[in-house]
């Protein structure tokens, strides 16, 4: 993944780029570098291991006056987040940054050491500095350099080059990586994402795969491999990024926590029509698409994946057709059979993850219908699926995803409403309940659970102190669990698995011993019996069990060492509301354990690479 961003023009680069960077931060966090031309035509680089604020300081005691200049901010994927790897790389004609991974850079390494170049970090990135250095001392020309050092290239990259004699322009091009570049009255800028630029321009060019791309003051051309150049197209940017400020919370995650009893009504009642009805003509789409397709193949990563399960779940019980939930890094290379009409549904916060991506492309090559449910506006994903549904959930900044899952499994369960109803498997009346439902009652319930913080932090004082849990569950709870479970696991650290509850013995009930937590979670009357069971045979072996349950399970207090009611939902709308009490415990015991809740190690926001 990785930010990229820069800026050639009449202001001073270092302020710009740091900027950008910081906004960029969600796409990775542990190392970040930046370079500013100086007026001697000289690159004056710094470079840190760490966060942008980190790299900000140490610019802080350096001359980086200059009005052209790249910066980086880097998620690790060869070698480890230190200085040395930290972006950008040089090479004698040339320096620059990169977002990607070139799968064959251990070849080209080999290569360029016995051509003599010498390698200073461990990253796939100097290959490429290298490579193109050799192509352009051969050829003189930067964007011919560009097209032979690509074809070389195995792998996804969004590259930002400045070359030693090439004052005033930065050269950028891309492949399976997003790039956008801006013209502004005070010069040019580039950058991975549009929300980076907007403050600075809304007219902006997502330039094609595979193109050169220069940008200069005054001016952006674009080169392609048949040579010809032309000014880039621009489009002008009409939307406005919502607030990215913590508005007085301690932490993003729990703003965006906060944030979810709005997000979700907002997403629901969108798409809820006078008559009381799921609607999605809003998104563009006929009612005559929801009886187009035999089944539903989900293509998605993380979170969206455990949105996906949810969704699964609903659309399957209410209306009756088969769904298929496939991570999308298999999806990509082993698609499951399909038969009859398949819809390819994929599903991503913000629109880029490479592997969806690439599922869905999979899925429109092999002729499927496709949709996406997406939240970042104009995203990749959005702009390839053949039908979008926006969660509107706003900015997302923090890297464990609260509200962004909440819309999704919010979409999701109106989309199993509105197949149901279509196919007459649902009546308008019993529509119109369960909309009512949605758009009024959940988010009731999660604005209770968010007011009875407190209440879950002193939960959360009773588990923070393991290094392992478990959450299990019975009929909705079960795909609840699994995010659940993962926000456990993201933002706190206590390795944590979600299983069916009637599966644990199967082989993980022998990790329960004295204390572990089981967090035992029970909204649908239907299984409280078999739950109450599952329950037992945890306690017996001297489990801590912790039991949140609807307000109708009879005597908690008998099957628990603690226990949270949470507030009375139809049991379809459950995985909506158990998911709130998980990620404020998440949060709760994150914050004991002294984890950068907003940045947890090792993850990013945005994923694109494979
Ligand atoms: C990353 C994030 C997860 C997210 C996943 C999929 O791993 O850390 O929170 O669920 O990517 O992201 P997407 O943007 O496609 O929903």
């Amino acid at each position: 993944m990785c930010g990229i961003i820069g800026y050639t023009g009449k202001k001073q680069a270092k302020q710009i780029i740091l900027e950008g960077l910081a906004a960029l931060e969600y796409r990775g966090y542990d190392s970040a570098g930046l370079c500013v031309r100086g007026t001697d035509n000289k690159f004056n680089t710094v470079k840190c291991g760490g966060r942008v604020s980190e790299l900000a300081a140490a610019a802080d005691m350096v001359d980086l006056t200059g009005t052209c200049g790249i910066g980086h901010t880097r998620w690790a994927t060869h070698g480890g987040p230190t200085k040395e790897n930290a972006h950008p790389h040089t090479s004698e004609s040339l320096i620059l940054v990169h977002n990607g991974i070139i799968d064959n850079c251990l070849d080209l390494r080999r290569m360029l050491t016995e051509e003599g170049y010498v390698f200073l970090s461990e990253t796939d990135t100097e290959a490429v500095a290298h490579l193109l250095d050799r192509e352009y001392r051969a050829c003189g020309d930067p964007a011919e350099a560009i097209f032979r050092t690509i074809r070389l290239l195995n792998g996804s990259f969004a590259l930002a080059i400045m070359f030693k004699d090439r004052p005033g322009e930065i050269w950028a091009t891309r492949r399976d990586n997003p790039l956008i570049v801006a013209s502004a009255e005070d010069g040019s800028y580039l950058a991975s994402d549009i929300p980076a630029l907007l403050h600075h321009s809304r007219d902006i060019c997502r330039p094609e795969e595979g193109v050169a791309v220069c940008v200069r003051a005054d001016s952006i051309t674009v080169t392609t491999p048949d040579g010809k150049s032309a000014p880039a197209k621009l489009e002008r940017i009409d939307w406005n990024v919502g607030t990215a400020d913590k508005e007085g919370f301690a932490h993003f995650m729990l703003k965006e926590i906060h944030e979810q009893p709005d997000a979700v009504r907002r997403c629901a009642s969108h798409r809820v029509n006078a008559a009381g009805l799921p609607d999605f003509t809003v998104d563009g789409i006929d009612p005559s698409f929801w009886t187009s397709f035999d089944s539903i193949a989900i293509i998605s990563c993380g979170s969206a994946t455990h949105a996906g399960l949810v969704g699964r779940y609903l659309i399957e019980s209410l209306a009756g057709i088969p769904v298929t939930v496939n991570t999308a890094s298999e999806y990509r290379y082993d698609p499951p059979a399909t038969v009859g009409h398949t819809l390819a549904l994929a599903i991503s916060q913000s629109g880029e993850t490479a592997d969806t991506l690439a599922g869905l492309r999979l899925a429109k090559s092999n002729g499927l219908l496709s949709a996406a449910i997406i939240n970042v506006f104009g995203s990749a994903i959005a702009r390839e699926a053949d039908h979008v549904m926006y969660t509107n959930a706003g900015p997302e900044i923090a890297v464990a995803t609260t509200k962004g899952y909440s819309t999704q499994v919010a979409i999701l369960a109106l989309m199993a409403a509105q197949i149901a109803y279509a196919r007459g498997k649902m009546t308008a009346e019993a529509a119109a309940e369960y909309c009512r439902g949605l758009v009024n009652d959940v988010p009731a319930a999660i604005s209770a659970i968010i007011a009875r913080r407190d209440e879950i932090k002193a939960l959360s004082a009773k588990i923070y102190n393991n290094s392992d849990l478990y959450f299990i569950g019975r009929g909705p709870d079960c795909p609840a669990g699994t995010e659940c479970s993962l926000k456990m696991k993201e933002i706190s650290y206590i390795h944590s698995e979600a299983y069916a509850a009637g599966e644990l013995k199967h082989g993980t009930l022998s990790l329960i011993e004295q204390n572990i937590p089981v967090i035992a979670l029970a909204t649908d009357k239907r299984y409280y019996d078999k739950m109450t069971g599952n329950i037992r045979e945890v306690r017996a072996r001297g489990g801590y069990v912790l039991l949140a349950c609807e307000p109708d399970f009879a005597h908690p207090e008998e099957f628990s060492d603690d226990s949270f009611i949470l507030p009375a939902v139809p049991a379809v709308f459950s995985p909506l509301v158990s998911v709130v009490f998980a990620q404020i415990l998440a949060y709760e015991a994150a914050l004991i354990r002294g984890c950068d809740v907003d940045h947890p190690r090792n993850l990013a926001k945005s994923v694109t690479v494979e």
